[in-house]
């Protein structure tokens, strides 16, 4: 099950992936949290479930919370890979099931929604892209992997972007494959994967 809020790209990594069998992993649904994205149009052309659940159609974050809980357990995923969804999760789906963000920077530096210009802004000469297992924090859940992105001289906010969601995209799907193949475990901050646990089972 795949969460967006945009564009989209690191999502059709993920059905780019998935349309092997030897992924292991099969995308049950997209979800998202407004309408009119590129990624929900994604979704439908690969005729995949989508659905959009608004903050601004429930009576506050805790009904929001418990109406994207009802749609995303409809679809009984094994693990959700937030992948560009621009909304803090809250605890019903964070209590029900496993959650995989890719965040594009260096965690815990730049957290939050502009990582890239703030890294800018700071002037970083490397900065990159992490994936880790969600918390109730903003970005700060324990971390899976990480690749640094070199800063070039005369980049702007949307060049070193996409050079960060080149790598982004490999490392997420890398990432899921083997979590979803192998399993997981979590031992204070440190995620190991492997260990032949199935995904359903490394619920936080
Ligand atoms: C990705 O770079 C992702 O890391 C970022 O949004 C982009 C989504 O791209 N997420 C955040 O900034 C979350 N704080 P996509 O819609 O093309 O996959």
């Amino acid at each position: 099950m795949v969460l967006v809020s945009g564009s989209g790209s690191n999502l059709q990594a993920l059905m780019d992936a998935a349309a092997d069998a030897a992924f292991g992993a099969e995308i049950v649904a997209v979800g998202a949290d407004r309408d009119g994205i590129e990624g929900l149009a994604r979704a439908r052309r690969a005729d995949l479930p989508a659905f959009v659940v608004k903050v601004t159609d429930h009576e506050g974050r805790e009904a929001w919370d418990a109406a994207l809980h009802a749609r995303i357990a409809a679809h009984r995923p094994d693990l959700v890979v937030s992948a560009g969804f621009m909304k803090i999760l809250g605890p019903r789906v964070l209590g029900a099931f496993p959650v995989v963000n890719t965040h594009p920077a260096l965690l815990p530096a730049f957290p939050g929604a502009h990582a890239v210009r703030d890294a800018l802004a700071y002037g970083v000469r490397v900065t990159g892209c992490t994936v880790h297992l969600v918390d109730a924090g903003v970005d700060t859940g324990p971390v899976i992997a990480q690749q640094a992105v070199a800063v070039r001289d005369g980049d702007d906010e949307a060049s070193l972007h996409e050079r960060i969601k080149t790598v982004e995209r490999r490392l997420l799907v890398d990432v899921v494959g083997r979590m979803v193949r192998d399993g997981w475990s979590v031992t204070g901050r440190h995620v190991r994967l492997g260990g032949g646990r199935p995904a359903a089972s490394g619920a936080p």
